[in-house]
């Protein structure tokens, strides 16, 4: 139950799948959660939920891809919880799905805008509270995607290719302060992101799922909590000697 007890977290991207996921246990851990998401319905229903539990939250109304935006949502934290130890970087997009010639400019900033702009951002302003806490723990959602090939969504393997990149040269840059920096690489979560991927496929979700299922070798897609309680142990004191570590929750996929 305490096992993020008096400690604050920023998440990103908190108003649904495993953002929202993450969010309810770790005020169920005992954390004060900052909930940073582009759209405002789902921010505040995952306020709604955690207040539900008992627990405590803030919205915050923060699109990642837009530096002042997440400056001052970032100051607005440090200015009501006093101090920030935990930053969830997890908003992310797919973009489209399509190979490099296909691909105009505009495509290719999209996803970067978000998925690698958004951690640079969200990761810079945050750093100096951490600096000051002498202690912080940032964990990056990549994917199994930023470190394996496969055969769809080229802007989001190079985007999340560059997150990975980013957890472990930051773990080097702020190791001897204390903050550590840890990527987590899910395989195919079942959240709305993935639902909507299914539903552009031919033969819509249920086949989706189907080739999904096949390729994780544990044989079916994972959950949100799933991942959640991956977040938790990286974000927790328990993990006090990792950093720069990636850690694949996937039913075996990156095993393969
Ligand atoms: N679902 C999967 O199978 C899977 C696998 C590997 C990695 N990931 C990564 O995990 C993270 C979470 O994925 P998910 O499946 O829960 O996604 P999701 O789409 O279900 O939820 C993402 C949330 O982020 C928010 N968001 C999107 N753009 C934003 C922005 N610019 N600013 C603030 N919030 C924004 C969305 O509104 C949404 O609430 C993403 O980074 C994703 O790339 C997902």
């Amino acid at each position: 139950m305490d096992r993020l007890k008096n400690k604050v977290a920023i998440i990103t991207g908190a108003g649904a799948g495993m953002g929202r996921e993450t969010s309810i246990l770790f005020a169920k851990e005992g954390c004060t959660v900052a909930v940073f998401e582009v759209n405002e319905q789902d921010g505040m229903d995952t306020v709604k939920e955690i207040a539900r539990n008992g627990g405590t939250a803030k919205f915050f109304k923060v699109d990642v891809s837009n530096e002042e935006n997440v400056k001052q949502a970032i100051k607005e934290v440090g200015d009501t919880f006093g101090k920030i130890d935990i930053l969830i970087n997890n908003a992310g997009i797919t973009g489209v799905d399509k190979k490099v010639h296909e691909l105009t400019t505009e495509e290719w900033d999209q996803v970067f805008n978000v998925d690698v702009k958004g951690v640079f951002y969200c990761t810079k302003y945050v750093i100096p509270y951490m600096l000051a806490n002498k202690q912080g723990s940032i964990v990056n959602l990549s994917s199994i995607y930023g470190t394996l090939g496969s055969h769809e969504l080229t802007p989001y393997h190079a985007a999340k290719g560059a997150v990975y990149a980013m957890s472990r040269q930051d773990a080097i840059s702020y190791a001897k302060d204390n903050i550590r920096v840890n990527s987590i690489h899910p395989g195919t979560i079942m959240t709305p992101l993935v639902k909507e991927l299914g539903s552009r496929m031919e033969g819509g979700l249920e086949a989706y799922n189907k080739l999904m299922s096949e390729k994780h070798p544990i044989g079916h897609a994972g959950e949100p909590i799933d991942v959640a309680y991956g977040c938790l142990y990286l974000a927790s004191d328990e993990s006090k000697f990792v950093t720069g570590a990636q850690l694949y929750i996937d039913g075996g996929y990156s095993a393969m």
